[in-house]
């Protein structure tokens, strides 16, 4: 079994109803269910926040846990959040940075992320697809048969 968390930050508990023409029409649910049909043999943690502490402290109890496996969909947090890059930088944990929407063709603002030189690699605009394709990274790094 490996251990990965699953991280989703400020506004993205309402996925679904959010902007749906951006963001999909998947819930949070439907995504994290999605994963747990996908990957039988990972143990998923899944977390969501709203508020940048929660997730730092989130991130830490992980670790704690030698949970150190993360696929993070920081929303805004992405753009200005230099207290959640150096948490993930100092616990040294295996990031993938996820984005629903492609950051890259929307407002300027988005399109600097301060998490992706502490990320192993980002994953934006395939939508919830995103999600299933960084867990397939992780596994693979892992050395884990899926
Ligand atoms: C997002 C993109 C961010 O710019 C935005 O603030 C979000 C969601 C995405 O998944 O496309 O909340 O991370």
């Amino acid at each position: 079994m490996t251990d990965i968390g699953v991280m989703n930050g400020p506004n993205l508990g309402r996925l679904g109803r959010r902007q749906p023409e951006i963001y999909g029409r998947l819930g949070l649910a439907d995504i994290e269910r999605d994963l747990l049909g996908e990957f039988p043999e990972v143990t998923f943690h899944f977390f969501q926040s709203n508020h940048e502490g929660r997730l730092i402290d989130q991130l830490e109890a992980w670790a704690d846990q030698g949970i150190r496996r993360v696929v993070i969909n920081p929303g805004a947090l992405t753009h200005t959040s230099y207290a959640l890059r150096d948490a993930i930088e100092g616990l040294d944990l295996w990031v993938v940075e996820v984005h629903l929407s492609n950051i890259y063709r929307r407002e300027g603002f988005r399109a600097h992320s301060v998490i992706a030189p502490v990320a192993r690699g980002q994953i934006s605009g395939l939508g919830a697809l995103g999600y299933r394709l960084a867990v397939r990274y992780l596994l693979d790094e892992a050395g884990v048969e899926a």
